[in-house]
């Protein structure tokens, strides 16, 4: 998979893709991320990409030009389409489900954008989808394409290792889309606190039924909303 970003702050995405599975994932070839800085499109003398907005009020907007112009670049990058996104509080909540549907496309194309907002132009010229990561505004859609780059990434087939699929977590295939069972490794006993015995029965037929039935009961008393016909607990 290919990943743009359009960004004014590409420094920001040095740490979190240098470190671990995403460093991995790009090591690999298995993931391909470019960072783009829209501030290089800025038309004018003072790399200029916002201004006040239009009627009045607080704050700066986004101006369209360096936008629609770091877009077309970051387009021809690469002969595939791409899936472009736009990281906005008004766009549609990002979930397990769309991290799954996302980990399809062969490129995505995610927009970050700073201050009080977008020019609408930009939206409505680019025919991007909006998503948010929650309902909370942060400075800018850095961190929210963070978390797509990087729950989309571990979907994608070879990235994680087998011992460690996507399949066990939380909202995965063996959770039914709840939550994952509970964890535990050495020592025996922490603290007081004993590992459950079934654990340490070598019994594999009733440890998954055990681990089964604990990740029903926690999504019904931690996530209620989660569950489903096939997921309620018995
Ligand atoms: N930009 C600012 N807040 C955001 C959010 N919650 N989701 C996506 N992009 C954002």
């Amino acid at each position: 998979m290919r990943i743009d970003v359009l960004t004014l702050f590409p420094e920001m995405f040095q740490s979190p893709l240098s470190c671990s599975i995403l460093k991995r994932a790009q090591d690999s070839g298995l993931v391909e991320i470019t960072l783009t800085n829209i501030r290089d499109f800025a038309a004018n003398n003072y790399r200029k990409v916002d201004d006040k907005p239009y009627g009045g009020g607080p704050g700066m907007v986004m101006m369209p030009g360096p936008f629609f112009d770091c877009f077309e670049h970051v387009q021809k990058l690469s002969p595939q389409k791409g899936r472009v996104i736009l990281l906005t509080p008004q766009g549609q909540k990002f979930d397990q489900a769309k991290a799954v549907e996302l980990s399809a496309e062969n490129r995505l194309i995610l927009i970050a954008g700073r201050y009080e907002g977008f020019d609408e132009r930009i939206r409505i010229g680019l025919g991007a989808e909006q998503i948010s990561i929650g309902d909370y505004v942060m400075n800018g859609g850095e961190l929210a394409a963070m978390v797509i780059v990087d729950a989309v990434a571990r979907l994608l087939p070879g990235v994680l290792g087998d011992e460690d699929s996507a399949k066990n977590d939380s909202f995965g295939e063996s959770a039914g889309g709840g939550l994952e069972y509970p964890q535990y490794t050495r020592p025996e006993v922490f603290r007081g606190m004993k590992v459950p015995d079934i654990l340490l029965s070598g019994d594999h037929g009733k440890i998954a039924e055990w681990r089964h039935q604990q990740a029903l009961e926690r999504t019904q008393k931690w996530r209620p909303d989660l569950l489903t016909e096939d997921n309620k607990p018995k």
